[in-house]
C-alpha cells in the first residue's frame, strides 16, 4: 500500500521465456512496437486502499469485464520513454522522472489516482532490469517503454473510477519513421483539429490518439507521412504533429517553437532541445507561430529548417508541407544541418557517448 512513497515489488518470473536464438532474431529487425518482452509490470489502485499489489510477472492478455469503465469513457493514460544500450554494456535512461511528473499531471487532467512518481521509476527499473536482454545494441536501437494507467473499476455511471491498473510493457524498437533520418511530408488538417483550449491535448491521454487517426488517414490518402494541426479556435497557429512537437530554424541559425498554450503536450524532447539550442548559443523563441509565417518564410528563404521532436521520433526533419491549397518545401527539402547536429547532441548523451552537463541521464 502506498501514499506517497514505493512498495515492495512481487517478482514472478516468465516459465516461458523467449529463447536467445528466437530473441536475436527479433531483433535483428525489430520495427516499431511489433515486438514485446517477456514480462510487464502491474499495480492496483483502490479508493480507501491506495496503490497495492505491485508486480513484475510474464507478460500475459489482461481479462476485462465487458463494463470495465475504460472501454466505455476512455479514462486512460500512458507514457512512452526508452532505455538504452551504452557502448560500455550499461542500461542508461533519459529524465525518466520527467515522465513520471508528466504522467502525474495527465492522471490529474483524467481525474485519475496519481501513482506516486518514485513508484513510476521504481517499476521502470523492475522491468528494464528482468528484460534488459531486450535492448537492441544497433546504433538507433533502444527499448521503448510503455507505462499505462487506465479506469478497471465495473461500472457504467460516469464519473472518475475508483480502480485503477497501472502497467508498464516494453517493446525493443528501431527508427519510428522506416526512413531514418529521412525528411518527412506533412499533411496541415484543414478538417480536424487536435485540442481545444480547457480540452485534454496537454495530457497523454489515448483518447486525443484516437482522435488523431481519422486526420491521419487523411495525410497518408494524401502522401503524407504525419499531421500538423492548427489551433481549434482560429484555425491559424501551429500547434503540434500527432505525436511529436515542431521547431523552425531561421536562416540566422536562431530558432522558435510553439508556447505551450495548454494544447500542446509539453514534450521532453522538446524541453531538452532548447536547452540543448540555448547551450549552443542560438536564440530560442516560444511564441505562438502562424501557418502564413511558416509558409511565408519557407518561401522567402527565412525559415530554413522545420522539424519534428518526441521520444518515439527523436528530431525527424520535415522536407515538405502540403494541405488543401497547395504545398511548400523547407530548404531543399532536404536534411538540415542544424535538425542534423542538434538530432546528435541529443543522442550522444542518450546513449552515454557524451558528457551530461544536465543530470539528464542515469543507468540501471
Ligand atoms: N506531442 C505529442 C502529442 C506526443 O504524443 C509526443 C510523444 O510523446 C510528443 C509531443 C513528444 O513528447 P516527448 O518528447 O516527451 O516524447
Ligand atoms: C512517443 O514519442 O513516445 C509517443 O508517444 C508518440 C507516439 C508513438 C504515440
Amino acid at each position: 500500500m502506498s501514499g506517497g512513497g514505493t512498495i515492495d515489488f512481487e517478482i514472478r518470473e516468465s516459465s516461458q521465456r523467449v529463447s536467445a536464438t528466437e530473441r536475436e532474431a527479433l531483433l535483428a529487425n525489430p520495427g516499431f512496437g511489433r515486438i514485446f518482452t517477456d514480462h510487464m509490470v502491474t499495480i492496483r489502485y483502490a479508493e480507501g486502499k491506495g496503490w497495492y499489489d505491485a508486480r513484475v510477472e510474464a507478460r500475459a492478455p489482461i481479462p476485462m469485464d465487458p463494463a470495465t469503465a475504460v472501454l466505455h469513457y476512455a479514462q486512460e493514460i500512458f507514457e512512452g520513454m526508452k532505455a538504452y544500450r551504452r557502448a560500455d554494456g550499461r542500461v542508461g535512461f533519459f529524465r525518466p522522472d520527467a515522465n513520471a511528473r508528466r504522467f502525474a499531471a495527465s492522471a490529474q487532467r483524467m481525474a485519475m489516482a496519481p501513482l506516486p512518481e518514485e513508484l513510476f521509476l521504481d517499476s521502470i527499473r523492475q522491468l528494464v532490469g528482468i528484460d534488459q536482454e531486450w535492448i537492441p545494441t544497433s546504433a538507433e536501437g533502444s527499448l521503448y517503454l510503455r507505462p499505462f494507467q487506465y479506469a478497471s473499476e465495473v461500472f457504467l455511471g460516469v464519473r472518475p473510477a475508483r480502480e485503477y491498473l497501472y502497467c508498464v510493457i516494453a517493446s525493443p524498437v528501431g527508427p519510428y519513421f522506416s526512413g531514418g533520418l529521412k525528411p518527412v511530408t506533412i499533411w496541415v488538417s484543414d478538417d480536424y483539429t487536435r485540442a481545444a483550449p480547457g480540452g485534454t491535448g496537454a495530457a497523454k491521454c489515448g483518447g486525443n490518439y484516437a482522435a488523431s487517426l481519422l486526420a491521419q488517414a487523411q495525410a497518408a490518402e494524401n502522401g503524407c507521412d504525419q499531421v500538423v494541426y492548427l489551433d481549434a479556435v482560429e484555425r491559424k497557429y501551429v500547434d503540434e504533429l500527432g505525436g511529436m512537437n515542431v521547431f523552425f530554424v531561421r536562416a540566422d541559425g536562431s530558432m522558435f517553437t510553439p508556447e505551450l498554450n495548454g494544447s500542446i503536450l509539453p514534450g521532453i524532447t522538446r524541453d531538452s532541445i532548447i536547452q540543448l539550442a540555448r547551450e549552443q548559443g542560438r536564440a530560442v523563441e516560444e511564441r505562438p507561430v502562424t501557418i502564413d509565417e511558416w509558409r511565408d518564410g519557407a518561401r522567402s528563404g527565412e525559415i530554413v529548417e522545420t522539424f519534428a521532436c518526441g521520444t518515439a521520433a527523436v528530431l525527424t526533419p520535415i522536407g515538405t508541407v502540403r494541405g488543401v491549397d497547395g504545398e511548400f518545401k523547407l530548404g531543399d527539402g532536404g536534411t538540415g544541418p542544424v535538425t542534423a547536429g542538434l538530432r546528435q547532441s541529443l543522442v550522444d548523451i542518450q546513449y552515454g557517448r557524451s558528457a551530461d552537463p544536465y543530470g539528464w541521464t542515469s543507468t540501471l
